[in-house]
């Protein structure tokens, strides 16, 4: 058997505790797998005192660097999460000459260009199975196992909070906040939640996925992101009695030389597989040019599927595969730009609009006159009775259009909003049938 491989993890807390359960409970399967013992040397922690249900105190250390740069652990797992202090953490670990595992998507999506050069440069991998998709294998899918496709298309629901939110927002009529709190104690959520809710989370996801898909490098900060924290549950409501209901999904495909990417609410009929993605899971459909349309789901979050995904990713190291397949993938490689980004104005999309009137003659009217005014046709209309909360003065108007660009839907909506006799500011949803 060959010699042992030794691994630290930088944190200690959802992943972290998921990691070494298996990596402790488990020696037997890593040998199994990889041909010779995986061997957790280090747990680096902020706070040596909290209790951790499958980190033995023997292994608990707070000083990173004494992890990172000891000669005898040659793989260094980034499980702190942030883009400040691990991106020192692993650009040191490659200058010390260290192999390394992340599931930071932020970390990737934010800082891919200059850590995979440093990678590069030492001559050492990253392996980043976790990044994506919790426990859905998404990453050595797209670059390996699909290797004989141009991937032309993704869609996927990628943050296991907001989807656990939305699923039992609509089924079982709980609170967006307490839904949120009990995400955040079972471990879906990010430290800083308002990453998940706010759509931050899935759009580093897809980020992460448009290289690997895509080949594109797209700053961050260029892809448009609407999250599921400023969403009513009345549109939940009326989506479903409409036959809907709404997923917070990632989208990107290519078309000729431009690249589409974005996050965001999407109506998707009941029957739609994605919409019947429940709970914590993740789903995404891709389309390959070979294989045609795919769709993978399994969890997305917690401890077990993401340490599952991280282990892949050590075992690859263990075996030499990831050494290799790293030094042929250029993924984060300063290329020449093959595709533009598209701006989202020239999206086309059905559109949910739900926009509050005062309860008076010829509202209905103005609305639909204005959405004609840009060419927008309107498909179907709900009106139901006026809201108390409003005392009873003010209705909701819920109209489905058919298609239209999405800066000629935008404009018609600023418009609907100056209305005299509309409570700004309408709400407005792409509908994906
Ligand atoms: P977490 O529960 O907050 O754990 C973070 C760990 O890192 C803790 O042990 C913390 O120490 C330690 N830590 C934080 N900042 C540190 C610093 N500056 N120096 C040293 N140690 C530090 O986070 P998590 O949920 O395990 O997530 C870790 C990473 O995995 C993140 O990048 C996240 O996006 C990604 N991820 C998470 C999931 C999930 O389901 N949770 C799924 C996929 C990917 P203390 O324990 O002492 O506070
Ligand atoms: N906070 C993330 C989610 C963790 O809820 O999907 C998995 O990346």
């Amino acid at each position: 058997m060959q010699e042992p491989l030794n691994v630290g993890l930088l944190g200690g807390g959802t992943v972290g505790n998921g990691v070494a359960k298996i990596l402790l409970e488990h020696p037997e399967r890593m040998i199994l797998r990889a041909g010779r013992p995986i061997v957790l040397q280090k747990v680096v922690v902020r706070d040596p005192s909290k209790p951790r249900s499958h980190i033995p105190a023997s292994l608990i250390e707070t000083n990173p660097y004494r992890v990172i740069e000891d000669p005898n652990i040659p793989v260094i797992v980034e499980l702190v999460g942030g883009t400040t202090d691990a991106k020192n953490y692993v650009l040191a670990a490659l200058a010390a000459g260290k192999h390394v595992v992340t599931a930071n998507k932020a970390l990737l999506a934010e800082h891919g260009v200059e850590i995979f050069e440093a990678a590069r440069k030492a001559n050492r991998a990253i392996g980043f199975e976790a990044s994506v998709c919790g426990g859905i294998p998404i990453i050595n899918l797209l670059s390996q196992c699909l290797s004989a496709n141009q991937i032309t298309a993704i869609q996927g629901i990628l943050n296991g909070t907001c989807n656990f939110i939305l699923t039992t927002m609509s089924e079982e009529g709980r609170p967006y906040a307490e839904m949120l709190a009990r995400a955040q104690e079972l471990g879906y959520a990010e430290a800083n939640p308002t990453l998940d809710v706010d759509g931050s989370d899935a759009a580093h996801k897809l980020a992460v996925l448009a290289q690997i898909a895509f080949g594109v490098s797209v700053p961050f900060h260029e892809i448009e992101r609407v999250g599921i924290d400023t969403l009513h549950p009345m549109d939940l409501r009326f989506a479903y009695e409409l036959g809907y209901t709404i997923k917070l999904l990632a989208e990107g495909w290519l078309d000729g030389n431009e690249v589409a990417l974005h996050v965001a609410p999407v109506l998707l009929r009941k029957t739609d597989m994605l919409a019947q993605v429940r709970g914590v899971y993740n789903a995404i459909q891709v389309i390959g040019d070979a294989v045609g349309e795919m769709m993978f789901q399994g969890a997305g979050a917690g401890a077990l599927p993401t340490a599952s995904a991280v282990i892949s990713d050590i075992v690859d190291l263990a075996v030499g595969r990831a050494q290799k397949t790293f030094a042929v993938n250029k993924f984060w490689s300063a290329t020449p730009k093959k595709y533009q980004l598209r701006p989202s104005n020239k999206v086309r999309s059905r559109f949910y609009l739900r926009v509050l009137v005062r309860d008076e003659p010829g509202m209905l009217a103005d609305v639909a006159r204005t959405l004609a005014n840009d060419r927008i046709s309107i498909a179907s209309i709900i009106q139901h009775e006026a809201l108390e909360e409003h005392q009873g003065q003010v209705v909701p108007l819920v109209i489905m259009t058919h298609y239209a660009e999405t800066g000629q839907f935008r404009h018609a909506l600023s418009k609907i909003n100056e209305l005299p006799g509309v409570v700004p500011p309408g709400v407005s949803y792409s509908v994906d049938d």
